[in-house]
């Protein structure tokens, strides 16, 4: 792949299925970018393993080595902005992001969350779903915003809840779903197919 192949930076906190699942496409070409540098809260982050093992240059910066939040966001963007990222995808990044973010990466910061937005916002959603009795849940893919799971949503993928699920076979099936849709919707920032009008992800006009 050429350097000025469209970059992402990927920040994660946990095991890293959804990194998996984008730098696989990468690798096989079915996403059209590449994965610049990963970045982790954890320095036991599964995340931080994977993409050890496939080359890609993958951090721990330690929050407890910061004086705030603001000059931990500080250091990850210019991280980020040194390695030209295009991009940055939340996959797992169990913080929230703020400023100098959106000043950095303006409508280039995107998340994938395991419920059907705008239901189901926040953590445990899997289980919140099955407790409020919803006989479809999902995923979504969205640009990040400064609050929390409210961002403009490119794509979703629907699951239904079947009688028998618990939060985990809900959130195996659901995370299937994640693994197809992330790198689409990534892809589809890459051809420049779909620009924001007001709160809403449309077709861009070719
Ligand atoms: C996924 O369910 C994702 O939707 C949510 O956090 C989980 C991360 O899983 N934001 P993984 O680390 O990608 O396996």
């Amino acid at each position: 792949m050429t350097s000025n192949a469209f970059k992402l930076g990927v920040l994660a906190s946990g095991r890293g299925t959804n990194l998996q699942s984008i730098i696989d496409h990468t690798e096989s070409g079915s996403l059209a970018a590449r994965i610049a540098v990963i970045l982790s809260d954890r320095e036991d982050a599964g995340a931080l393993e994977r993409g050890r093992r496939h080359g890609i240059e993958s951090r721990f910066v330690d929050p407890k080595a910061f004086p705030d939040k603001r000059a931990y966001n500080a250091e990850l963007v210019s991280i980020l902005q040194s390695r030209a990222v295009d991009l940055v995808c939340l996959a797992g990044y169990m913080r929230i992001v703020r400023e100098p973010f959106f000043e950095a990466f303006p409508n280039r910061i995107v998340n994938i969350h395991p419920s059907l937005l705008p239901a189901f916002p926040g953590l445990d959603v899997q289980q919140k779903a099955i407790d409020y009795g919803v006989k479809f849940s999902g995923c979504t893919v969205h640009y990040v915003n400064e609050d929390v799971d409210s961002g403009p949503i490119i794509l979703q993928a629907v699951v239904p809840v079947e009688d028998t699920d618990d939060a985990e076979t809900l959130a195996a099936r659901i995370l299937e779903q994640e693994h197809i849709i992330y790198p689409r919707a990534i892809q589809w920032i890459v051809d420049k197919k779909i620009r924001i009008d007001h709160r809403r992800v449309v077709r861009a006009e070719s």
